[in-house]
């Protein structure tokens, strides 16, 4: 069996950014540099932060061609997941530690034609999610502990990230997608990318100064050239 070359893709975490200034810059962002838009949902209770929720999302969606990469870090998700299927984003991705109903969440996005995502934080073993591969398009590493944007990336995920991949790459479904969430930026792109990430999170290091559009094309052009081959 051959695996398809590697396409990268660069998800920049918008919570990095002015929230009510969004609506207005989402109109500056070149959809061929910028991939997805990864919208961090944060609840006070799974995470100590307070973000957006599916009102603000439905809006931004209609601003803007560009897919979007919901990351629900709320507590049990099942509770409100229908609000954000109806907005159908691009992908919506579920913490494994959030709840007991992890396929269920799973098939009930799939089912809807939204990309499936499973997420474990740092001191989640990889293994938790295994078992629940056969329902899940894409699993996002986190790199950080969840919860703010601006944190140090946490070394121990590349090997996890290298586990993940090595685990995938040789099971059943090998286009399952890995993502990277936490930290990353022009220094440790690379690693995270050699290690097996498809899809890069960039909070601080899309936004923090400068053209986001040129900084997300230097992360995605240093990417690119650690992709194996390049
Ligand atoms: C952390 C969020 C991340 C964060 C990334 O809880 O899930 O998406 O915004 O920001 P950086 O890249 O700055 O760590
Ligand atoms: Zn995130």
């Amino acid at each position: 069996m051959s695996i398809e070359p590697r396409n990268i893709r660069i998800s920049p975490s918008v919570i990095a950014t002015d929230l009510t200034a969004l609506g207005e810059q989402v109109q500056g962002f070149d959809p061929s540099v910028v991939d997805l838009l990864h919208i961090d949902v944060m609840d006070g209770n799974f995470v100590p932060n307070l973000t957006i929720g599916p009102g603000y999302i439905a809006s931004l969606k209609k601003r803007t061609s560009i897919p979007l990469d919901v990351h629900l870090m709320i507590e049990a998700p099942e509770r409100s997941i229908d609000r954000y299927i109806e907005i159908a984003p691009w992908a919506l991705t579920v913490h494994y530690e959030s709840t007991r109903f992890p396929a269920r969440l799973l098939q009930a996005i799939r089912g809807a034609g939204i990309v499936a995502g499973l997420t474990i934080n740092p001191a989640t073993p990889v293994e938790s999610v295994y078992d629940l591969l056969p329902w899940t398009d894409m699993v996002l590493i986190m790199s950080v502990d969840p919860g703010f944007y601006g944190q140090a990336f946490m070394e121990p995920a590349l090997e996890r990230i290298a586990k993940l991949s090595s685990f995938i790459r040789s099971g059943p479904r090998p286009e399952t997608m890995i993502q990277v969430d936490g930290g990353i930026n022009v220094r440790n792109i690379g690693d995270v990318v050699r290690a097996g990430a498809d899809i890069i999170v960039a909070g601080n290091s899309a936004f923090s100064g400068g053209d986001v559009n040129a900084r997300v094309a230097e992360l995605k052009r240093l990417a690119n050239e650690a992709l194996p081959g390049a």
